[in-house]
């Protein structure tokens, strides 16, 4: 196990590399028909994210993008909306399915059958995960994601600490958590993921670890465990958080998780994430299959990406469109015939290729050189200095290097976002979230 103090050692700030380059390397703007033009190029299967934004509330700590509203109507107009920008992408062969936000099951059951049915009348069969609050999700709920034909429910549980629950104005009960997993998989929902965070204010390491005890009894196939994002220049709201637990007592969370989970029969996947060792992500990793996207890691290697909704990233063949947050703006412009796009950027065939070397960091956890070379990929001139950046990583036992292979150690895999970093020449520290 790494020592805390070698944690510390390497702690800094980074991209978490779902894209490369990162989202804030992206140029502001777009054409007006930059998503439509984008979805153009796909032939074959895609994912298909839709962003459904609403939330009844906002948790203090939260990073994502979302609006909070009680009302319906709200809802009714968001998926007017989205039906009109489907049909302006006209036909997708989907063979995955994610709904995040925000809430998906923000929606009433009524609203969430029409989106089913507005997207799965046209793609029956794709496999379909959602991201899901336990608090909201009463048995009709449940009941419409069976309906719609869920695989995958991935439950935000972050802490079940009441201490914690408080300060980050959420309401949790590990009664709900099990109502909503027992029910999911009771209705053929059986694949689980839970999302779980430390570093949260008034979290320690032993609530942190009596949660992950509480989760552990329900034995989901996945869990992700997030390091805490402040990012208050963001997020605004991030301002009223105070007793964050500091950056020593953080860190100790980070490793206590990580031996628990391994000391629970999971494998660590890489960057937060764990998997039981038949979980389809864990076998992607030992087939050499794994991928890394907006979505987070996949199975589903190289599916270009087609995100829909507010704030939704679409990525194909190395081109990134990302669509503006304000619900009101996307609104508006999706019914004004405009694809409604806050940033875009096209890679050159440099960011493409150490975007695969990164790739390959973050999800085989190894590198080979002669391989790479064999497959276009020249290391040395690409991420040049990359060896001498990753001397103080090996020297603390979280890669083995020889002259032409790197393998992130078993341990070394809390800070494989180090490992990837030490591959971008453009990283600068600053201006991303903490790497523990
Ligand atoms: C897009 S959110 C949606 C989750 C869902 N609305 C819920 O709260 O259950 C997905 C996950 O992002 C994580 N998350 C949100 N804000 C974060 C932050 N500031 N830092 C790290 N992780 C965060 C949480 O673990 C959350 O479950
Ligand atoms: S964590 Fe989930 S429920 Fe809480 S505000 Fe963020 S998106 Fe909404």
């Amino acid at each position: 196990m790494l020592s805390l103090e070698t944690l510390l050692r390497h702690r800094t700030s980074g991209p978490r590399y779902t894209s490369y380059p990162p989202v804030p390397r992206w140029d502001p703007g777009g054409p007006n028909d930059a998503l439509r033009s984008l979805v153009l190029g796909v032939s074959g299967p895609v994912a298909l994210y839709v962003h459904v934004p609403f939330c009844r509330r906002q948790c203090a700590y939260c990073g994502c993008n979302m609006v909070v509203s009680r009302r319906r109507e709200a809802g009714d107009r968001y998926l007017d909306a989205l039906q009109v920008q489907l049909d302006t992408l006209g036909p997708l062969q989907v063979a995955w399915l994610h709904l995040g936000g925000g809430t998906p099951t923000w929606l009433d059951p009524a609203q969430l059958d029409r989106l089913f049915a507005m997207i799965k009348g046209r793609i029956p069969g794709a496999e379909t995960s959602v991201e899901v609050d336990p608090e909201g999700v009463d048995t009709a709920r449940l009941d419409a994601l069976a309906r719609g034909g869920v695989d995958r429910i991935s439950v935000g549980v972050q802490s079940l600490d009441p201490g914690v629950i408080e300060a980050v104005d959420r309401a949790q009960s590990p009664r709900s958590v099990a109502r909503v997993i027992e029910g999911a998989r009771a209705r053929g929902m059986e694949q689980v993921n839970v999302d779980l965070m430390y570093g949260l204010p008034r979290q320690t390491t032993e609530t942190l670890i009596h949660t992950l005890d509480q989760v552990l009894v329900l034995r989901p196939d996945r869990l992700a465990v997030f390091g805490y994002a402040h990012v208050p220049w963001m997020k605004a709201h991030q301002q009223r958080l105070a007793e964050l637990p500091d950056t020593r007592q953080r860190a100790d969370m980070a490793l206590a998780a990580h031996g628990r989970l391994l000391r629970a029969g999971y494998v660590s996947i890489g960057l937060d994430h764990y998997a039981l060792p038949d979980d389809a992500l864990a076998r992607a990793q030992r087939g050499g299959r794994l991928d890394r996207s907006f979505m987070g890691y996949t199975p589903h290697a190289r599916l270009p990406v087609v995100g829909i909704g507010p704030s939704a990233i679409s990525a194909v063949s190395g081109a990134f469109v990302q669509q503006t947050t304000h619900l009101g703006r996307w609104w508006r412009a999706v019914h004004a015939g405009i694809d409604p796009v806050a940033r875009s950027f096209t890679s050159t065939a440099l960011d493409r290729a150490r975007g695969e070397i990164i790739r390959r960091v973050l999800c085989d956890l190894r590198l080979d050189l002669d391989e790479a070379r064999a497959d276009g990929l020249d290391v040395d001139a690409l991420c040049p200095g990359a060896w001498q950046r990753l001397e103080a990583l090996q020297a603390d036992g979280v890669v083995q290097l020889t002259p032409t292979r790197l393998q992130v150690t078993d341990d070394g895999r809390l800070l494989v976002r180090n490992v990837a970093m030490a591959f971008d020449p453009l990283v600068e520290g600053s201006g991303y979230s903490s790497t523990v």
